[in-house]
């Protein structure tokens, strides 16, 4: 390492970033020689999306918010391109580091390469294989151009193998989205959520929906709608909605469709509420990324409403599996699940310590 001060900065965007940047930033300030510049984009910027994240994973109020909102695709990423470019001009930074997939991630990503910062990726690697994803797209733009690719689990470091990535760039350091679940695991233990939400240990079920393919058509909303009643006649659900999925109940004439005495929809849960919640359920049905790999690390059995995943090892080795989201098939998964529940086991270095490996291999690649 050189004997000046490294300059680093790390952005961080949407809900599922808050989890994976509070280690790093953690870990990173730990460090002699080590200046971080905390960036928000402010993509999510509701108090329950993002501001009581930073609160309760004690991530440092941002150095700079970018407050861009929401939008299309391309007016979120160019608006945050555009608005990150100064940032980049006057810190001047040594490094970028980017998480996960959203538009924040490729958006900061291609400004700092093209001003000749070094850019590092965090969960790298991963691929469904899925070009009507946002994320994909995002996932494989980003990875093709970031000097160091740090992935979450092997199947990462196997695509960008594949896709014929130099592998000195390449590390494989583990997951440090369960960082953040292992070290919040007891202050979540104390939450209050499920006798707010009048629930018992193991007699509900949770669920969460936003992805487009799922939420933005009423066909596929409505069945999936349309089985969660059946599944709420034998297990009561706790449904915490996206903003995104409100607003298109709405749009699609769905509300009626949602309305069951068993089915409680409530509003986006903190980090802690939500930890324990998904701790203490029978299982969980979702679209999300990051819940997989949290429910694995639980053992909490998952049933992903999705026809593929970039983490497949929440299936050959965590307690996660697939289904397609027609009313039968969610019926006919959920009813296997009941009956067997996956058990798993915690893939290797999701240990609690990634985000330590991560910032060594930077420090150490200066
Ligand atoms: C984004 C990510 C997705 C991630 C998800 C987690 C992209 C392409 N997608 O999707 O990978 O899994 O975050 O939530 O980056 N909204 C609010 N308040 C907020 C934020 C959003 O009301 O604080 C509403 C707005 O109506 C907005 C919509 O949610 O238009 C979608 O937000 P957006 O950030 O575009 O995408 P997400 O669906 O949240």
């Amino acid at each position: 390492m050189t004997d000046r001060n490294l300059k680093i900065v790390c952005v961080c965007g949407a809900r599922p970033n808050f989890m994976k940047i509070a280690p790093i930033v953690d870990a990173l300030r730990t460090c002699k020689n080590v200046e971080t510049i905390l960036v928000h984009t402010g993509q999510h910027y509701d108090r329950a999306m993002s501001q009581l994240f930073f609160e309760e994973l004690g991530i440092p109020e941002p150095d700079v918010n970018l407050e861009v909102g929401s939008g299309s695709h391309a007016v979120q990423t160019g608006l945050i391109m555009q608005l990150f470019e100064p940032v980049c001009l006057e810190h001047k930074p040594d490094w970028l580091i980017v998480v996960g997939d959203v538009n924040s991630t490729i958006a900061c990503a291609m400004v700092a390469v093209k001003l000749g910062i070094k850019v590092a990726h965090v969960e790298a690697g991963l691929r469904s294989f899925d070009r009507a994803m946002p994320e994909e797209i995002n996932r494989l733009l980003t990875d093709s151009i970031s000097d160091l690719l740090l992935v979450s689990e092997p199947s990462g470091v196997e695509n960008l193998r594949r896709e014929g990535v130099a592998q000195e760039k390449v590390h494989l350091v583990g997951n440090v989205m369960i960082d953040t679940l292992l070290h919040s695991k007891e202050r979540a233990s104390e939450s209050k959520i499920l006798g707010e939400l009048g629930v018992k240990k193991g007699a509900y079920a949770v669920v969460t929906l936003h992805r487009p393919s799922n939420v933005d058509d009423a066909e596929t909303f409505a069945s999936i709608l349309k089985a969660l009643k059946v599944i709420a006649e034998e297990l009561a659900i706790v449904f915490p909605m996206h903003p995104r999925s409100r607003a298109n109940l709405t749009k699609l004439g769905l509300d009626d469709a949602a309305k069951a005495a068993n089915v409680k929809i409530v509003d986006p849960l903190g980090y802690l509420d939500f930890l324990k919640l998904t701790m203490d359920a029978a299982m969980v049905l979702t679209d999300s990324g990051g819940i997989q790999e949290e429910t694995t690390i639980l053992g909490v059995p998952c049933l992903t409403l999705r026809e593929n995943t970039e983490r497949p090892i929440t299936i050959t080795e965590g307690t996660n599996r697939l289904t397609d989201c027609d009313t039968e098939a969610i019926l006919q998964a959920y009813g296997e699940i009941r009956e067997s529940p996956p058990c798993g086991t915690a893939p290797a270095l999701w240990d609690g310590h990634a985000a330590e490996r991560i910032v060594k291999i930077l420090v150490e690649s200066c």
